[in-house]
């Protein structure tokens, strides 16, 4: 999917996360790692994750190869989750699914939370929402393998 063919308004959001990408690289000490792979084009996200004693996320590192959808995405899901509970930040995976999924009421949530809801623009190019979702699926992998 060409990013021009989204609204322009959404574009600009999903580009300045592609050119800026937040939380990127590896971090120290990660007390809990997730990976996704999108089996249809191979590209990968890999999450690197800090608790504090509370199970807020304190640190969290992304890495991973893919589209820019995919990067954007993940980008925008570190500042989403950073300094949520584990809890909290399951409740936002959820919700996220949601709104990709068509859920409005979901999309309106997702507004008062940052730059998430510019991804359902994504949801007119169906064969794309796996690359929205790949950061959100290692990110459930990693909470779902956390152990105290
Ligand atoms: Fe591979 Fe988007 S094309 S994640």
């Amino acid at each position: 999917m060409a990013l021009d063919r989204l609204d322009e308004l959404y574009r600009d959001a999903i580009l300045d996360h592609r050119r800026n990408p937040r939380n990127t690289g590896a971090i120290e000490l990660p007390d809990i790692v997730g990976d996704a792979i999108n089996p249809f084009c191979g590209d990968e996200i890999h999450l690197q994750i800090r608790l504090d004693g509370q199970r807020r996320i304190a640190r969290i590192g992304l890495q991973g190869e893919g589209c820019s959808i995919n990067l954007a995405a993940g980008s925008m899901l570190t500042e989403a989750v950073s300094g949520k509970t584990t809890a909290e930040a399951t409740a936002l995976t959820e919700l996220f699914r949601r709104m990709m999924q068509g859920d409005d009421a979901a999309e309106s949530e997702l507004r008062a939370t940052g730059d998430l809801h510019n991804l359902a623009a994504v949801r007119e190019f169906p064969v794309r929402i796996k690359c929205a979702l790949l950061s959100w699926s290692a990110l459930s992998k990693a909470i779902d393998g956390y152990v105290e």
